[in-house]
């Protein structure tokens, strides 16, 4: 009879291959802000502007899936996600929101949908997307936030609506100051209030954004409102579907974007940036004893060479970071708009001087630099 060992034998071996136990994708042990990333295929991670939802030991890690050349700064395919034990390793787990084909839908293929965050409702038990999405065709005029969820982290996610929140609705003031006097708009008092007023019947503007979970289970949205002049933090409904019509305004007239919010010790801390579309510029930072403010501006986080233009990149989210007490990782994009896919990721420490954050360069890095 014939032989079938060695043909055996090389179907076990060729499985093995397959299975990435030979000759195995390296494990990452460190952080290199700046490098191409891999993921478990050996494909430069693609999840640009993106945030980290935590779950049951594992993080997912969600973004912009870019394509190569300037067509990547259009959304082609959807929203990436991929999952991590460890933060240094990532498994591709797919593109968890598609594009629509159908180019009438709001999220269709080829429309600008920008920085995906993903939050885990515990009596929906749903996960929720939001994004700051662009209508196809339209440029960035639309200004518009979206939704969608899932059942499982990774989805597949449904959208649901996009609109421009808090239509009809006044600001509301936990503290008055100077550079925050209550809008009034049968007078506006400077071109930021001038915009709030023109957008107060149809909703407010809704670009760069993320979204926060506070300990209580309340979730918010944080967006660049009234033309990127001004930052809005708004309450979200108890199912994190849509807003509850309670909102802030932060920084009135200075142009915030890239807003990435946490809290540490009951302090509510943000990173964002200036406003100059891909290219860099310095970061800055807020401090709230309550969400809903006042907010203090704290001036540039970033010290040493190339503090002054946030290392190249622009802030994304701020991950508290595992098995730490305190520790907070600032994460922000490289952009490359000529090749969209070649983004890179800059991922830093942050430190706290006398509560005072601090974010330094560092080539190499990894977990064992918190105490
Ligand atoms: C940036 C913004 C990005 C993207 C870009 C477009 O300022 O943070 O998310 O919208 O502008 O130019």
């Amino acid at each position: 009879m014939h032989n079938r060992l060695p043909l055996f034998l090389w179907f076990i071996f060729c499985s093995l291959l397959n299975s990435n136990l030979v000759f195995s994708q390296k494990t990452y042990q460190n952080f290199t802000p700046g490098k191409i990333w891999k993921d478990n295929n050996g494909v430069h991670i693609n999840a640009h502007g993106g945030g980290i939802v935590y779950v049951q030991g594992l993080y997912y890690w969600f973004g912009e899936h870019k394509i190569e050349g300037e067509k990547g700064n259009t959304a082609q395919v959807g929203v990436h996600c991929y999952s991590s034990k460890d933060l240094y390793n990532w498994k591709d787990e797919g593109i968890a929101l598609k594009v629509s084909s159908d180019l009438r839908n709001d999220i269709a293929k080829g429309c600008i949908l920008e920085r995906p965050k993903v939050i885990y409702n515990k009596k929906t038990r749903k996960f929720v997307m939001w994004f700051h999405l662009e209508l196809l065709g339209k440029g960035y005029e639309a200004a518009r936030a979206g939704v969608a969820t899932a059942d499982k982290a990774t989805g597949p996610y449904s959208f649901i609506k996009s609109y421009r929140p808090n239509a009809g609705k006044l600001p509301f003031y936990a503290a008055l100051t100077p550079e925050n006097e209550k809008v009034n708009c049968d007078k506006p008092a400077n071109k930021s209030d001038g915009f709030f007023c023109r957008d107060l019947p149809g909703g407010q503007m809704a670009r760069d954004m993320t979204v926060f979970v506070d300990d209580n289970g309340k979730a918010y949205h944080v967006f660049s409102s009234e033309e990127n002049y001004t930052l809005h933090l708004a309450e979200l409904t108890p199912d994190y579907l849509g807003h509850t019509g309670k909102f802030i305004r932060i920084y009135v007239g200075q142009q915030t974007e890239a807003p990435a919010l946490f809290k540490k010790n009951g302090i509510y801390y943000m990173v964002g940036s200036g406003c100059t579309g891909w290219a860099p510029n310095p970061a800055r930072w807020f401090k709230a004893k309550s969400i809903f403010g006042p907010w203090e501006y704290m001036g540039n986080p970033c010290v040493g060479p190339g503090s002054e233009k946030t290392f190249g990149g622009q802030s994304t989210h701020v991950l508290p970071a595992p098995g730490k007490k305190n520790a907070f990782i600032f994460m922000a994009d490289k952009w490359e708009p000529k090749n969209a896919i070649d983004g890179r990721y800059l991922w830093l420490p942050i430190q706290f001087e006398e509560n005072k954050l601090k974010i330094e360069w560092s080539d190499r890095w990894n977990l064992s630099v918190f105490k």
